[in-house]
């Protein structure tokens, strides 16, 4: 086999696996599942962000309160997930809807409101996979 037609191969090859890891569904959860506890404590600080959650977020997202997303409740999660977590954070900052700025507590930084949405999200696969 020529030099060419090896490349030719290889490109048929990448494009076939292409082909079949889109088969799998892969594309359909990828959101979701980017959103790993891996993943996201090598951004943030999980353990402090459950400190935070604890003290500013606990309160209407333990109970659900005024329609406040149950951590974790997946299916009222995945939607909100999917809009990654810039907008998310950002949601947190500012307030939305029932949600007050910062859950109410001016205080919080923004390092502090990350990593509490990241420990919201890491309690999200943890129920995810213990189902
Ligand atoms: C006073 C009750 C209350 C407190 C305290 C509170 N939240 Fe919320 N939160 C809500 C409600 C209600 C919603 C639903 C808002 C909506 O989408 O209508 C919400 C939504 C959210 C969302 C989803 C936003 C989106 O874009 O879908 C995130 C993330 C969130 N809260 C994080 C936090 C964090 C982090 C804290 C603590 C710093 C916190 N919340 C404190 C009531 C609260």
């Amino acid at each position: 086999m020529n030099k060419k037609r090896g490349g030719e191969m290889m490109k048929r090859v990448i494009r076939v696996m292409t082909l079949l890891l889109g088969c799998i569904g892969f594309a359909r959860q990828a959101e979701a599942q980017e959103m790993t506890t891996a993943m996201l404590s090598t951004k943030y600080n999980i353990a402090a962000g459950k400190e935070t959650y604890n003290r500013a977020c606990a309160l209407c997202h333990d109970s659900g309160v005024m329609n406040a997303p149950k951590v974790c409740n997946i299916v009222e999660w995945q939607p909100r997930m999917a809009q990654g977590m810039d907008s998310l954070v950002k949601h947190v900052i500012n307030g939305i809807n029932n949600m007050p700025a910062k859950g109410g507590l001016e205080s919080l930084t923004l390092a502090q409101c990350s990593d509490a949405v990241a420990y919201m999200m890491s309690q999200c696969e943890t129920a995810v996979s213990a189902q």
